[in-house]
């Protein structure tokens, strides 16, 4: 934000408080953001998917009874839960009434340490060619969380069914961390194999997927597409963005909008600033250091991160099998058609047997 722009506001802040305005109050940095498709209501609820996704017990997100899936979220109905064992990666797919959109979500890291991932984000090579588009050049181990492992045809296959009985509705991309980097060529994806308007992206402390050919194609084919970064988030800083040689490093695509606090003693707003087109505005969470992992735990006052330290267990209760599916390698995919009626597991099995770890 301009300095001129940002003393408007502390101004502005200052007579809202002496109008006895309350506290945690949110405003809209909006000078730039005319035609631009950020709707914060949609954000918090958004979020909420991408923070669900992280919980291991199956059963809880199967049948949407977890912690996390009330509120803004209630009532969503699932219909593929895919668990990649292998690379340890976790999505689902449903179809949200109140959005009248297909959600899918995917999540972030599930590793022990996050320092660690972190650290090694520093050192990601822009590693892979983006199939047919030239000079467009990715992270591989991000562009083949979603393209080479059973993610992509999991995801894909589910569309598909609820498409079938939902028609041509919306579809809404989100993840938070890692998971935003595979929400974006999810999006991607589906963008390109329904050229489709109707693919709408948006991410949470996501890194960097690829160079600045990459994001020029990106935001051309996913034109709805918010990456929401807060604060002093480490990760979206990562891998890093070289000044002087804007080519050849790592660029965002856009729109960013970036959350921040401004605060007067026990009084803090959170300002949402909507960025620039370029991907890469200096003035929003570029204009600080990435100093901070608790920025990046927590978007819009949701906690997102796992339930626990576990690394990719998996809890489901026995019942669920039948709508499971397992490969050689254990990669689980649990899924139900999206026109029968809901699971009520908790209702129907109770007094049976206790979820167990498979
Ligand atoms: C960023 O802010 C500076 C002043 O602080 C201003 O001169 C510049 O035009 C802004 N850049 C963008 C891309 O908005
Ligand atoms: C923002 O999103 C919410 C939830 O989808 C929707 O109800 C609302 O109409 C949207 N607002 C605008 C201005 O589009
Ligand atoms: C996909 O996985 C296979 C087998 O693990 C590997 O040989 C191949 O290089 C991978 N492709 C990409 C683009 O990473």
């Amino acid at each position: 934000m301009q300095s001129t722009s940002r003393s408007k506001w502390l101004i502005l802040v200052i007579c809202m408080c002496l109008l006895g305005f309350s506290n945690g109050r949110e405003l809209k940095d909006r000078h730039k953001s005319r035609h631009i498709l950020y709707n914060h209501t949609l954000a918090t609820i958004l979020v909420e998917y991408a923070s669900a996704v992280y919980l291991s017990d199956l059963t809880e997100l199967f049948t949407w009874t977890c912690s996390r899936c009330d509120g803004w979220t209630k009532g969503f109905e699932i219909i593929e839960l895919v668990v990649d064992i292998q690379h340890c990666l976790q999505g689902f797919v449903g179809v949200a009434k109140n959005l009248n959109a297909i959600v899918i979500a995917f999540r972030g890291t599930q590793e022990t340490s996050i320092q660690n991932w972190i650290e090694d984000l520093f050192w990601k090579q822009l590693d892979a060619h983006y199939p047919d588009m030239p000079d467009a050049m990715v992270h591989r181990g991000f562009y083949s969380a979603y393209h080479n492992t059973t993610i992509r045809s999991a995801i894909i296959d589910a569309v598909e069914r609820a498409k079938e009985v939902y028609g041509d509705i919306g579809i809404m991309v989100t993840g938070h961390s890692m998971g935003g980097a595979i929400a974006a060529f999810c999006g991607l994806d589906l963008a390109l194999k329904y050229n489709s308007q109707n693919v709408q992206v948006m991410t949470f402390g996501q890194p960097r997927v690829g160079n600045a050919a990459f994001a020029s194609y990106y935001s051309k084919i996913v034109p709805n597409t918010i990456r929401v970064t807060n604060g002093h988030d480490m990760v979206p800083h990562l891998p890093p963005y070289y000044y002087y040689f804007p080519q050849k490093t790592y660029h965002h695509f856009p729109r960013e909008v970036w959350l921040h606090n401004i605060g007067f003693g026990s009084l803090v707003y959170t300002i949402e600033t909507i960025c620039d087109g370029s991907g890469e505005d200096p003035n929003c969470s570029r204009s600080v250091s990435g100093n901070s992992i608790s920025d990046h735990l927590t978007y819009y006052g949701v906690e997102m991160g796992c339930d626990e330290s576990s690394s990719c267990r998996i809890v489901m209760d026995p019942r669920l099998l039948g709508y499971s599916n397992r490969d050689s390698t254990g990669n689980l995919i649990l899924s139900r058609d999206p026109a029968a009626p809901l699971l009520k597991l908790n209702t129907e099995f109770d007094n049976q047997g206790k979820p167990v770890k498979l």
